[in-house]
C-alpha cells in the first residue's frame, strides 16, 4: 500500500515536470512515505531523518514526511522535525505538488485530513515506467481494529472506490502494456461490503473479462470476509492466480479473541480445505505474531501447530510491537522480548523449512512465468514470477520481457527457484 502511494506522488509530481531519483545527496526534493506497523519501522524513520537533517545543513533541500508517522504524529511532527517543510497523512497524498510548491516559496504545509470522500483513492498513477505488472488500489482503511493493529487509526475507516474507475483504470493499463494486476486494499476482500456496487467476486469477473489482463492477484484479504463466492472465484476465472495471501496471526483462540479477530480457528482451517478443494496447488501464505500479551506455552504451540498442519507456502512472522491508541497496548501480562524472539526463531526456522520443501518439489515442473525484469542477481538472467507468485530466475534476454515463456524448475531454493526455458509460451491452468 505504501508503495502505490509513492507511485501516485511519484505520477503527480512527474505531471508537474520533476523527474524521481534516488540518491538524496543530489536531490532537490526529498520525501520520506512512513509506515508505523511496528516500532522497528519507526525507529529506521527517525535515524533516516537525521541523517537527511544533515544534507539539509549543507544544501538547499525541500524535506517532506508523508504517509503513517505523519498521521500518527500530526499534532506534533512540525515541532519535533522542525527542519521539515511539509507533511501529508495518507488520505492527503493528492495534495503532493501543492506541498512542495508551497514548501518552494517557504511556507511550511501539513494536512491530516480524511476527507472520506478519499480524494487519494482517486489518483491514477499510470504505467510511465511501462511496467508488466502493476497494484491498483480498490479501496482503502480498516473498520476491524485488529487490538494490535494501528491502521485504522492512520489510515481510517473503510472507503472503496467505485468498480466503474477501477475497471477503466485497468482497462487503460492493459492498453498500456500491463498484463498483471494486483488488487490492493487494507482488507481487499471486503470490497463495497454494504455498498450499492459490485460485490468484490463481480469486480473480478470484470476485471477476467479485459483482454490484456492476463494474471490477477488481490492482497490482503481478512479471513472472515473469504466468502463462499470468493473461494469459488479460484479455478473458475482463469486469470485468477493459484496464491492467496491469508493472515492468520494466531494459532489459539483465545488469543485471537483477545486479538479482535472475529473467527476461530477451526473456521480458518475450514476456509483453507475449501480454498484446496477448489485449487490443490494453491499457494497460501500467512502472517503472524507472537508474543501477544498473555500468550503462553500453549498458545504459542497451538500457532506451531496450525503453521505444522496447513504447511504454507510461505510466512511473515512478527514479534507483538505495541502501538499506541490501540488496545492491546494497555493488556496485561506482556511476553517478555527474549521469550517472544525465542519463539519467532522457532516459528521462523520450521517455516524455512516448508519452504524449500516446497520450492524443491516444483524441480522437474514446467512452470508458466511471466518474464518482468533482468534479474538484480545476474545481469545474464531474466526473473519473473509463476502463477503461484513464485520467483523463478533463468537464462533469457531482455526482449521477453511482458512474454509469457515456460520455464523448466531445474533448482527450488528458499526464495526462489532457478529455471530453464523450454518454451517461449506457456499455458494459463489452474
Ligand atoms: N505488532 C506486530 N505485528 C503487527 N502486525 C500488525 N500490527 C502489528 C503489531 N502491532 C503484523 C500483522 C499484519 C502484518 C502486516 O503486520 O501480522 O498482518
Ligand atoms: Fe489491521 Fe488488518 Fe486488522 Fe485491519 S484487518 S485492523 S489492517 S490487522
Amino acid at each position: 500500500m505504501n508503495e502505490q502511494d509513492t507511485e501516485k506522488m511519484a505520477c503527480l509530481l512527474s505531471s508537474k515536470g520533476m523527474d524521481r531519483i534516488q540518491d538524496a545527496n543530489n536531490a532537490d526534493i526529498v520525501i520520506v512515505n512512513t509506515c508505523c506497523i511496528r516500532e522497528k519501522a519507526e525507529q529506521k524513520f527517525y535515524s533516516l531523518m537525521g541523517r537527511l537533517r544533515k544534507i539539509k545543513r549543507r544544501k538547499e533541500l525541500i524535506l517532506g514526511v508523508t504517509g503513517c508517522i505523519a498521521q500518527q504524529e500530526k499534532d506534533t511532527i512540525g515541532k519535533r522535525l522542525p527542519f521539515i517543510d511539509f507533511s501529508l497523512g495518507p488520505s492527503s497524498i493528492h495534495m503532493i505538488a501543492e506541498a512542495v510548491d508551497l514548501a518552494s516559496r517557504k511556507d511550511r504545509f501539513f494536512d491530516f485530513s480524511d476527507n472520506g470522500c478519499a480524494a487519494s483513492l482517486l489518483v491514477e498513477p499510470g504505467n510511465a515506467g511501462q511496467k508488466v505488472k502493476t497494484s491498483v488500489t480498490i479501496m482503502k482503511g480498516c473498520n476491524n481494529f485488529c487490538s494490535y493493529c494501528i491502521v485504522p487509526y492512520v489510515r481510517g475507516r473503510e472507503v472503496s472506490r467505485n468498480s466503474v474507475d477501477i475497471l477503466r483504470e485497468i482497462t487503460n493499463l492493459s492498453m498500456n502494456g500491463v498484463k498483471e494486476v494486483t488488487l490492493l486494499g487494507q482488507n481487499v476482500n471486503s470490497y463495497n461490503k454494504g455498498r450499492d456496487d459490485l460485490s468484490f467476486p463481480d469486480l473480478l469477473k470484470g476485471i477476467n473479462a479485459i483482454d490484456g489482463i492476463k494474471r490477477i492477484r488481490f492482497i490482503t484479504s481478512h479471513p472472515r470476509d473469504l466468502s463462499i463466492e470468493l473461494i469459488e472465484c479460484f479455478g473458475s476465472l482463469n486469470k485468477l492466480c493459484e496464491s492467496i495471501h491469508l493472515p492468520f496471526q494466531a494459532g489459539s483462540d483465545r488469543i485471537l479473541k483477545s486479538m479482535n479477530r472475529g473467527y476461530t480457528i477451526e473456521e480458518y482451517r475450514k476456509k483453507i480445505v475449501l480454498l484446496r478443494q477448489r485449487c490443490p496447488d494453491m499457494a497460501i501464505t500467512s502472517d503472524c505474531i507472537v508474543g501477544f500479551p498473555g500468550e503462553g506455552e500453549e498458545d504459542f504451540e497451538m500457532t506451531m501447530n496450525l503453521v505444522k498442519d496447513i504447511r504454507f507456502h510461505n510466512l511473515f512472522s512478527f514479534v507483538y510491537s505495541p502501538r499506541k491508541h490501540t488496545a492491546a497496548s494497555i493488556l496485561p501480562d506482556a511476553v517478555s522480548r527474549e521469550l517472544a524472539f525465542e519463539r519467532l526463531a522457532c516459528l521462523q526456522q520450521y517455516q524455512k523449512s516448508i519452504t524449500i520443501e516446497y520450492n524443491k518439489s516444483m524441480e522437474g515442473r514446467l512452470e508458466e512465468v511471466l518474464v518482468e525484469d533482468r534479474s538484480k542477481n545476474s545481469g545474464e538472467e531474466m526473473t519473473g514470477r509463476t502463477r503461484t507468485n513464485k520467483i523463478v530466475n533463468f537464462q533469457g534476454s531482455s526482449d521477453m520481457i511482458g512474454n509469457f515463456v515456460e520455464v523448466e524448475i531445474v533448482k527450488g531454493y528458499a526464495n526462489s527457484l532457478k529455471g530453464e526455458m523450454r518454451k517461449p509460451s506457456g499455458g494459463n491452468t489452474c
